[in-house]
């Protein structure tokens, strides 16, 4: 039995069922902490063995074990709102830019210090045996640090751009480079406009080319797998509605519910950085039986 069994029973015996029924609410594990269902990875593997077309959808759950906060979750509604604030467009325009420009500088800042988790090493190791397309809303760039290790690159598709660029907000130029402090506000050398990262704020347009690549990505794929996202911003959100629609099997893997768990035909219970090492485990078993 385990630890939480035997204190609750200690505590029935002494304090009878109404307190037992208290304490199971109280100190039982969080869905977040529930043992991988490893039912529903051989299942997942059943439909990712072989060479099927998948479009992975990642969000910010994916980078969570590298120490990269999410935006909804464990801050709680005011944390909330004010992310909703520092990732609007409209505050870029405002008298707050500054706050919005420490807040991105600090999360800029991170780049330098963190590394890719076993999620995003066993994402890549999955892209090796079949046909991917990677789809994600993160704006850092620890999947291309995984492939980098790996000596393998799939498509990877940024729907909201990048943190290590800069871009003027006025002549659209943009480049690499984590050196400049954007909290100090620096100027566009060509057109004296604005400096920003080269992210996508709520009020503005998806890159095109990688919004049309994802588009038919999800139009064609077999399998949708869905890492680490709450799915709620859209168009992101809707990618895997489409794929449901075009015949593809939904596959999502997180610790939480989310509002794609509902048309998911196959839900994994955990965190990425661990179940997707079983997952490809288990991938490479199956494709090796079929060789
Ligand atoms: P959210 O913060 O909305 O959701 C994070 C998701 O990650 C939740 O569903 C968590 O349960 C899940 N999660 C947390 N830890 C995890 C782990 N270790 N493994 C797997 N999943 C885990 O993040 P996104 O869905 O990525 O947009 O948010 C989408 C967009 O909303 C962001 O790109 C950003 C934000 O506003 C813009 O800034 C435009």
């Amino acid at each position: 039995m385990s630890l939480f069994g035997r204190i609750r029973n200690r505590i029935a015996r002494s304090a009878g069922r109404a307190l037992s029924h208290i304490v199971d609410r109280i100190i039982l594990p969080s869905p977040s902490t529930h043992p991988m269902n490893l039912t529903s990875i051989k299942r997942a593997a059943q439909h990712l063995k072989g060479q099927p077309r998948v479009l992975v959808c990642v969000g910010s759950g994916l980078s969570a074990e590298s120490g990269v906060p999410t935006f909804r979750g464990p801050g709680g509604m005011f944390y909330e709102a004010k992310i909703a604030r520092l990732t609007h467009v409209d505050t870029f325009e405002s008298d707050q830019r500054r706050e919005m420009m420490g807040w991105y500088q600090e999360r800029r800042d991170l780049l330098d210090t963190i590394k890719p988790n076993p999620g995003h090493h066993a994402l890549i190791g999955l892209c090796q045996t079949g046909n991917y397309t990677i789809a994600t809303q993160n704006v850092d760039h620890l999947l291309e640090a995984a492939s980098d290790e790996a000596d393998f690159r799939p498509e990877i598709l940024h729907l909201h751009g990048s943190l290590l660029e800069v871009r003027c907000h006025d002549c659209g130029r943009s480049f690499e480079d984590l050196t400049l402090d954007l909290e100090t506000l620096p100027t566009c050398e060509h057109c004296g406009g604005p400096l920003r990262p080269g992210v996508v704020w709520f009020g503005e347009s998806l890159p095109h080319a990688a919004l049309q690549t994802s588009a038919e990505a999800s139009q064609q794929a077999d399998v949708c797998l869905i890492l680490g996202t709450s799915g709620l911003v859209h168009p992101a959100a809707a990618l895997p509605e489409t794929a449901r629609q075009f015949g593809a099997t939904l596959i999502e893997v997180n610790p939480n519910p989310t509002a794609l768990s509902d048309i998911s035909d196959i839900i994994i219970r955990g965190k990425t950085g661990e179940v997707l090492p079983v997952l490809l485990k288990e991938v490479e078993r199956l494709n090796k039986i079929k060789e």
